[in-house]
């Protein structure tokens, strides 16, 4: 992923599998409508999150938050999220979630959304990184064992009644 430089906030460009170009870039709060279509797209109504609450998590300073376009239409394909939480083991990065349009899949964006995220992230010194992942999503769990995560334990009805989580870490 080369850096290039645009306005003041950073942005990566990234090429495909297929030779394709995306861009990644931090949010905006123009984003958040398409933010927000992704969401409805990408999680059922129980588990996704408002649109309240994105744009809150849009504002929060501290936190990262990167979408990802597809070039030439400039068309938000995707989105992910992530801090720097201050433990008693020291700095640890959590990924709070990652989302790719359901069109759009398949490409590398998602690893493409949650390495960018952990090179920003790992500015702040963290030891490692750290994600909670719902035991029946498969392809999200794919994804983080493909970037190099390992299951920790499992964090019962974490979702909810019966809906159980996988905690997932790996070396920052
Ligand atoms: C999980 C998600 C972000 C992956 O996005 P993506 O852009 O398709 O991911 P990538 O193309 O980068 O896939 C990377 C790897 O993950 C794995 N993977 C992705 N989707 C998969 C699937 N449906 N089944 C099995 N493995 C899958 C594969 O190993 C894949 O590599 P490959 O295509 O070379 O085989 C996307 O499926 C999504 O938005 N899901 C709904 C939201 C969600 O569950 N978010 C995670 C919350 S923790």
């Amino acid at each position: 992923m080369n850096l290039i430089h645009k306005d003041v906030k950073d942005v990566s460009e990234l090429t495909l599998k297929d030779g394709a170009m995306i861009i990644i870039r931090s949010y905006n709060q123009k984003d958040l409508s398409s933010i927000y279509e992704i969401e409805r797209n990408c999680f059922s109504e129980s588990e996704r999150y408002t649109e309240q609450h994105l744009e809150m998590l849009g504002e929060f300073k501290h936190y990262s938050f990167l979408v990802a376009l597809e070039n030439v239409g400039h068309t938000i394909v995707g989105y992910s999220i992530g801090v720097i939480k201050s433990t008693r083991e020291g700095k640890i990065g959590h990924i709070v979630s990652v989302a790719v349009h359901p069109n759009y899949r398949r490409r590398g964006i998602g690893i493409g959304l949650v390495k960018e995220l952990m090179r920003q992230l790992k500015d702040a010194g963290p030891t490692y990184f750290r994600l909670e992942v719902k035991m029946t999503n498969k392809a999200a769990r794919e994804m983080y064992r493909k970037l190099g995560f390992n299951y920790e334990y499992i964090l019962r009805n974490y979702y909810g009644k019966g809906k159980d989580a996988v905690l997932m870490k790996m070396s920052a």
